[in-house]
């Protein structure tokens, strides 16, 4: 009896604690060795959705990967395509300084570049200088993590695969984390000891030469494609998980063009993204991190994306990262105190 009043508290304080002093550009280092012993897959990381668009301008030009209907209304209409199709208010670095910790990435061709381009409809920049600040920001915070979700090639030739693939091994590098048959092996200490920072999910089926890059089904991400809250709340409660692998929530509303026709003179910001802020988040702080156990019914979440990452001083990221503290439940804590 006494004990366990005791374990709650030493709960209670650490949880406070940790949520009012998060070192958010440090979260992974900080949290309790205990954690830090858990498979990365059973703990809980904040993305960002579609995560290079902060850049997109009014000069950005059509990418490949834009809908037919989007080719005909850019020329009058740009102005309102771009405010639809931005989803991120801040680069690479600040989302990571802000604890963010996984990208989902969409690349384009350009013709006549031999360069690669983040897309979303309409170019983004070019792919070097955000993955160099990526790069610069693990070698100065070397217990921190980063997923890197190459979702979508457009223009891509199987040569610009092989560019891009020894582009991304030449950045990297040894501190890629090499794919492996039991993700169950990898922690965060057990990366830290190896010096492996950046896991790169390449989804596309004809490239799996390189051993470096995780399949997609080691991550699955499936698309929500819901426009209201209630779809979405009902998709993410729902949708089946692998247990023996990773996986990502997409907290994320999409605008159909009907949706937009109706909301014209707003933006995704505030018809999608705060919407998910006021009414989703407080349900995912009721999920868990942890090892999905079958027919328990409970959501048992690894990523977590969603739009405009840096509202509300990054309450995004700092829910997600507290729920890691639900790992540490009385039974476990019990059993290091023998
Ligand atoms: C995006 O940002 C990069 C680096 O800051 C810059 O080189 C590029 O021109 C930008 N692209 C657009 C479309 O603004
Ligand atoms: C929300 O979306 C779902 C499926 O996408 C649909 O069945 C439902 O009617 C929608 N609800 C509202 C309130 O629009």
């Amino acid at each position: 009896m006494f004990l366990g009043l005791y374990l709650v508290l030493v709960i209670n304080m650490s949880e406070n604690g940790f949520a009012q002093n998060v070192d958010l550009q440090h979260w992974m280092r900080d949290l309790p060795e205990q954690i830090r012993n858990i498979p990365f897959i059973y703990l809980a990381i904040p993305g960002s959705h579609d995560s290079m668009t902060y850049n997109i301008t009014r000069s950005s030009g059509l990418a490949p990967d834009a809908e037919p209907i989007l080719k005909r209304l850019y020329p009058l209409f740009h102005g309102t395509i771009l405010r639809w199709t931005i989803t991120q208010a801040v680069d690479a670095l600040q989302q990571l300084l802000i604890g963010i910790r996984y990208f989902d990435l969409r690349l384009a061709t350009k013709t006549g570049s031999d360069d690669f381009y983040f897309t979303h409809g309409v170019y983004a920049g070019e792919i070097y200088q955000p993955l160099k600040q990526i790069k610069d920001f693990i070698y100065e915070h070397p217990y921190e993590v980063v997923i890197l979700d190459f979702q979508h090639f457009y223009g891509f030739t199987p040569d610009d695969h092989q560019r891009l693939m020894r582009f991304i091994l030449n950045l990297f590098g040894p501190q890629l984390v090499p794919r492996q048959p039991d993700l169950n092996g990898i922690t965060l200490n057990s990366l830290h000891r190896l010096r492996q920072q950046v896991i790169v999910i390449y989804r596309h089926q004809s490239v799996y030469a390189t051993s470096e890059f995780w399949q997609p089904q080691m991550m699955p991400s499936p698309w929500p494609q819901q426009d209201n809250i209630t779809g979405l709340l009902n998709f993410l409660k729902n949708v089946k998980r692998n247990p023996a692998m990773g996986f990502v929530h997409q907290a994320v509303l999409t605008p159909t063009p009907g949706f937009i026709l109706f909301r014209w003179v707003s933006n995704l910001r505030e018809k999608c993204a705060k919407p998910v802020k006021n009414e989703i988040y407080p349900k995912l702080s009721e999920f868990s991190p942890g090892r999905p156990i079958e027919r328990d019914g409970k959501t048992r979440v690894n990523v977590i994306i969603a739009d405009f990452v840096e509202m509300d001083n990054a309450i995004f990221s700092k829910m997600v990262i507290k729920l890691n503290f639900k790992l540490l439940n009385t039974e476990s804590i019990s059993h290091s105190y023998g």
